[in-house]
């Protein structure tokens, strides 16, 4: 398994498997914006033999940082693999200079829930409608 920087030429894969995770993507547009344009933001993808099976999007704003978007593939799950990438995560965040952490999700993602629980993310409070079908966000923080 290799954890490295997301490029410009994987964007067309993480767009097919956002589809396929979520039902939904950031888009080929913005997700070019977040690797060429954008300062703050910091893509990875976690590969199995060159194959991406994961990705993870965060955005450093001097000591605030949030997690866009994280996800392991179906196959791959239950293996300790969102472990690896968020521990992961977590160090990039602390060598930036990172003091809190957010990110939202949705409320019946139990899953990623207990995981983030796991890494000490404290419920911070529900967003109401935030996804667009309809289901609340819970807004989730850490402190490093
Ligand atoms: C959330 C996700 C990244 C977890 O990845 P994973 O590699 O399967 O997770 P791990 O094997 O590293 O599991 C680590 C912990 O996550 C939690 N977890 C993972 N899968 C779970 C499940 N099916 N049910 C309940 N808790 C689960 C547990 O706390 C687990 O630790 P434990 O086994 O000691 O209880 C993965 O399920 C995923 O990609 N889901 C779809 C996308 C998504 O929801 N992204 C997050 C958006 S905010």
């Amino acid at each position: 398994m290799l954890i490295r920087k997301m490029f410009p030429e994987d964007i067309d894969i993480v767009v097919d498997q956002e589809l396929e995770v979520f039902g939904s993507t950031l888009g080929t547009k913005m997700l070019n914006y977040e690797l060429t344009v954008n300062q703050y933001a910091h893509y990875f993808v976690l590969e199995d033999d060159e194959l991406i099976i994961g990705y993870i999007g965060l955005w450093c704003v001097f000591e605030k940082g949030q997690i866009t978007n994280f996800y392991i593939m179906p196959d791959y799950r239950g293996k300790r693999l969102g472990e690896k990438f968020l521990k992961f995560a977590l160090e990039y965040f602390m060598e930036q200079g990172t003091r809190v952490i957010s990110l939202e999700v949705r409320e019946s993602n139990k899953a990623a829930i207990n995981l983030y629980h796991k890494f000490g993310f404290a419920a911070g409070g529900i967003r109401k409608n935030y996804y667009e079908d309809g289901e609340n966000a819970l807004l989730m923080i850490k402190e490093i």
